[in-house]
C-alpha cells in the first residue's frame, strides 16, 4: 500500500499527513521559548497520542508529558519515552477505584513518581491513599484548581485540600495545576494570576509546591512568562491548528503562530459538476472541528490554502464548493489535495498512524499510540 520513499501523491487515501519540517519547526519554536524564559515545557499528549513525538519532545527539552487520560497514561509509558527523570502527569480527575489501582500499580511497576495524577476532592485523595498504603509507595499528587472545568476553587479550598493532602502518609504533594484555557491574554493573566497567588498561599502552610502549571498553546507565552509558573502544557503547537487561526496556524488574538504540520490527503471521487468536486475524506477520517471554525476544514492544492465558497463534511465524503471556476477547473477526476483540520486532537484519534512526509515523499509511519484511549 506504501513504500518508504514514494511521492505523497501515490500514498492511498484519505491519508493522515504530518509535514515534517513544518512539525519541527513548530517544536523548535516551543523550546526556544521555554530555554528564553526559563519556563519547563510538559506537552499535553492527548493532541498527538503518538510515542515517536513523545520522544521528538522529550529529546527537544520536555521535562516529561502530560496525558488526560489514565489510557493514554499506560500505552506511553509502557512504549519508553519516559526515562532518568522525566515523567507523566494525568491531567483528568479518576473517580473509579479499578482505574486508580491501575494508576498506583504503574507507579508499583515502574517507580515512584512516575505517574502524578490530579485530584480536585478528599475523597479521591483518601482513596489513592489507601490502595497506595496497600502496595508500600507513595503515590505523587497534584491539585487541580478550577478555572471553569474540573478542579477546587482558587484560594482557601484549594489551601484545604492540599493540606489534607500532606497528612496523608501514602500521598506525596507535588503542586497544582490551573489550566486557564485558550483564552485572550487578559484573562489568561487574571486566571495565572490566581494559580500563583494560591500556590503562594499553600507555601505560607510550610508547604512546599514545586510545580505550578497553566498554559495552552494560545497563551503559552503569556502564561510561560507569568511569574510563580513553573512549566506549561501546550499540546497543539506541534501541529499549529486552531479554531481561531489564519490558515489554522495559531494566529489567535494572542498573536501566536505555529505552522499548520498535519493534514488529510484525500482523493477528487465526484467531478461531474460545475461548482464542486466531492473528495474521499468526511467525518469518519476527520473531526468535525471546532464550533467557531468555519470551513471546518481548509482545502490545500500543491501546497498552496484556496480560497473556497465552503466545506461540508459527510461521514465518507468531503464536498468543496468553489468562489470561481477557475479553482474549480484546476481539479479533476482522480486528483488529490489536502484538507487542514481545525481539530488536531480529535483527527488524531480517529487514525491508527501517521505517515511522516520531508520533501515531498514518506518518510515515515508512526503509530498513534494512545489512539482510543478514551478511559
Ligand atoms: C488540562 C489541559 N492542559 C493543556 C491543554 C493544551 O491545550 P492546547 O492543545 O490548546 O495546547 C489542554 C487542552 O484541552 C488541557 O485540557
Amino acid at each position: 500500500m506504501y513504500q518508504i520513499g514514494d511521492p505523497k501523491e501515490e500514498i492511498m487515501t484519505p491519508a493522515l499527513i504530518l509535514d515534517l519540517d513544518k512539525y519541527r519547526w513548530n517544536i523548535e519554536k516551543m523550546f526556544k521559548f521555554s530555554e528564553r524564559s526559563g519556563v519547563n515545557v510538559r506537552p499535553h499528549a492527548k493532541t498527538f497520542k503518538a510515542a515517536a513525538i513523545c520522544n521528538h519532545l522529550i529529546e527537544a527539552g520536555a521535562i516529561g508529558i502530560m496525558t488526560q487520560k489514565l489510557g493514554e497514561a499506560e500505552v506511553l509509558l509502557n512504549s519508553g519515552i519516559i526515562y532518568g527523570d522525566k515523567n507523566i502527569l494525568i491531567s483528568q480527575e479518576i473517580a473509579d477505584d479499578y482505574k486508580l489501582e491501575r494508576l498506583v500499580g504503574m507507579n508499583v511497576a515502574m517507580g515512584e513518581g512516575k505517574v502524578l495524577t490530579s485530584i480536585e476532592n478528599i475523597e479521591e485523595a483518601r482513596k489513592i491513599s489507601k490502595i497506595a498504603g496497600k502496595w508500600g509507595v507513595k503515590q505523587h499528587i497534584i491539585i487541580e484548581m478550577t478555572h471553569g472545568r474540573c478542579g477546587i476553587a482558587p484560594g482557601e479550598p484549594t489551601v484545604k485540600l492540599a493540606k489534607k493532602v500532606v497528612s496523608m502518609p501514602d500521598l506525596e504533594f507535588r503542586g497544582i495545576y490551573g489550566y486557564e484555557g485558550p483564552v485572550e491574554r487578559m484573562l489568561a493573566l487574571e486566571r495565572n494570576k490566581q494559580t500563583v497567588e494560591t500556590a503562594n498561599m499553600i507555601r505560607k502552610e510550610g508547604i512546599p509546591v514545586e510545580i505550578v502549571s497553566a498554559g495552552s498553546t494560545g497563551t503559552y507565552e503569556v502564561t510561560g512568562t507569568y511569574p510563580g509558573i513553573t512549566e506549561i502544557e501546550p499540546g497543539s503547537f506541534v501541529f499549529g491548528t486552531s479554531a481561531y487561526g489564519t490558515g489554522y496556524g495559531w494566529r489567535t488574538h494572542n498573536e501566536v503562530f505555529f505552522e499548520p504540520s498535519l493534514t488529510v490527503l484525500t482523493q477528487v471521487i465526484g467531478a461531474n459538476f460545475k461548482d464542486r468536486v466531492v473528495t474521499d475524506a468526511g467525518l469518519k477520517v476527520m473531526s468535525g472541528g471546532h464550533r467557531t471554525a468555519d470551513p471546518p476544514v481548509l482545502v490545500k492544492i500543491e501546497d498552496e490554502i484556496i480560497d473556497v465558497e465552503g466545506v461540508s463534511l459527510s461521514e465518507e465524503h468531503g464536498t468543496i464548493r468553489f468562489k470561481n471556476s477557475e479553482d474549480r477547473a484546476h481539479l479533476k477526476w482522480g486528483d488529490k489535495l489536502e484538507f487542514v483540520p481545525s481539530h488536531c486532537c480529535t483527527t488524531i484519534n480517529q487514525h491508527d498512524e501517521i505517515k511522516v512526509v520531508k520533501d515531498g515523499r514518506l518518510a515515515a509511519v508512526w503509530p498513534i499510540t494512545a489512539r482510543g484511549k478514551y478511559y
